[in-house]
């Protein structure tokens, strides 16, 4: 049951620092402070190219994946939506893998590209919620996310989890590749293991963010921006508002706002802006100064030292807790995930079950 919570979706945000830390019990070693990963149909120290599919916010787990496979383990990476990827016909080079990720493990797209990419002689990696689903059934090895059933139509904790699983899985590649040594992978692993604790912290602003959410849910159009693995928690913020709330979102990367969305901003337009400060801090700020310029109403979304650095110069702040940049993706999700549930609980939708969506798409 939903215990004592309104709905599902709110109990499954809440439930996140839980289920990250089983999984990471699954993936951690936290003595030695290493990962631990199954034996893999595939050695990441000779592989050509990584394939990831998904659709949806699995798909974006995935984006998060692509910077991190490619920036900590130099592991080139090819992402796709599935519903693109199954009939693109793609030419899959030798000797390489594809890694699925699915919460249901039913979706039909996400299964119609395993089945491709294993014609073509791909090894199939799946990160599943569902771990007896047709999609474990077919693939080589099956990483299990341990998020437990999530029931909201949108999902929170499925992603957070996947995103574990990715982190610990890009960490054990740079590992087999010789792309970090021992000290990085014992900072990286410390990192994750703190990330149950600094998720907790974060849920601490549920009632702040519950006061943005009331803004936004008067607003037609909102804007979330952010580069690098902030990029994916943009477009994922967007997708949750859309799919909750029924307002219009778009998530771009921060650099691509002078290409034509600034087009857009006026003091109507909220812009959230997803920036923990990292190598790409400074960038994403002089984004952020251009929106304000034009009268942009910007909810940042930072750390204490964002925060200092910016000088409460955005209409709104939250200051997360400071974190090694590798793990901040996982920690952002949540306040998107918090802001698109109060927005559509003030609009009165259908939190769990929003109009015209399933939670498994097992159709085209
Ligand atoms: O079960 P799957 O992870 O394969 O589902 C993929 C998408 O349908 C799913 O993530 C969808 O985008 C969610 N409703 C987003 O909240």
């Amino acid at each position: 049951g939903k215990g004592n919570f309104r709905h599902f979706m709110l109990k499954e945000i809440y439930e996140q620092p839980a289920v990250i830390g089983d999984t990471l019990q699954r993936y951690v070693n936290p003595l030695a402070r290493t990962i631990e990963m199954p034996a893999l149909p595939f050695d990441f120290a000779t592989l050509p190219r990584l394939t990831i599919v998904a659709c949806g916010t699995a798909y974006l787990a995935g984006m998060v994946a692509k910077y991190w496979f490619e920036q900590i383990a130099r592991v080139p990476v090819e992402l796709d939506i599935a519903s693109e990827f199954r009939y693109r016909e793609a030419p899959l080079p030798k000797g390489g893998a594809t890694m699925v990720i699915s919460q249901s493990g039913e979706t039909i797209d996400t299964l119609a590209a395993l089945r491709y990419a294993k014609s073509q002689g791909q090894k199939i990696l799946s990160v599943l919620n569902v771990p007896e689903s047709t999609i474990a059934r077919e693939s080589d090895l099956v990483l299990p996310t341990l998020a437990g059933p999530e029931i909201g139509v949108a999902s929170t904790k499925a992603f957070t989890t996947q995103l574990t699983v990715l982190a610990c899985l890009a960490i054990s590649a740079a590992r087999a590749r010789g792309a970090i040594d021992h000290k990085r992978e014992t900072e990286l692993s410390q990192a994750l293991l703190e990330v149950p604790a600094r998720a907790a912290e974060v849920l601490n602003h549920d009632e702040s963010i519950r006061r943005i959410a009331y803004d936004i849910a008067e607003t037609r159009d909102v804007l979330f921006l952010g580069r690098g693995t902030s990029y994916p928690i943009a477009l994922e913020g967007a997708l949750k508002l859309k799919e909750i709330s029924y307002i219009h979102a778009e998530g771009y990367a921060a650099g691509e706002m002078k290409h034509g969305p600034i087009a857009l901003i006026d003091e109507n337009v909220p812009v959230v802006v997803v920036a923990p400060s990292d190598d790409l801090f400074e960038k994403t700020a002089s984004n952020l100064q251009e929106v304000m310029a034009r009268g942009g109403r910007v909810i940042f979304l930072s750390d204490h030292k964002g925060a200092k650095k910016l000088g409460g110069k955005a209409a709104i702040t939250v200051a997360l807790p400071q974190v090694d940049p590798f793990v901040a993706p996982i920690l952002y999700a949540i306040p998107v995930q918090l802001l698109a549930y109060h927005a559509a609980v003030a609009k009165g939708t259908d939190v769990d079950q929003p109009r015209n969506l399933a939670k498994s798409v097992t159709v085209e």
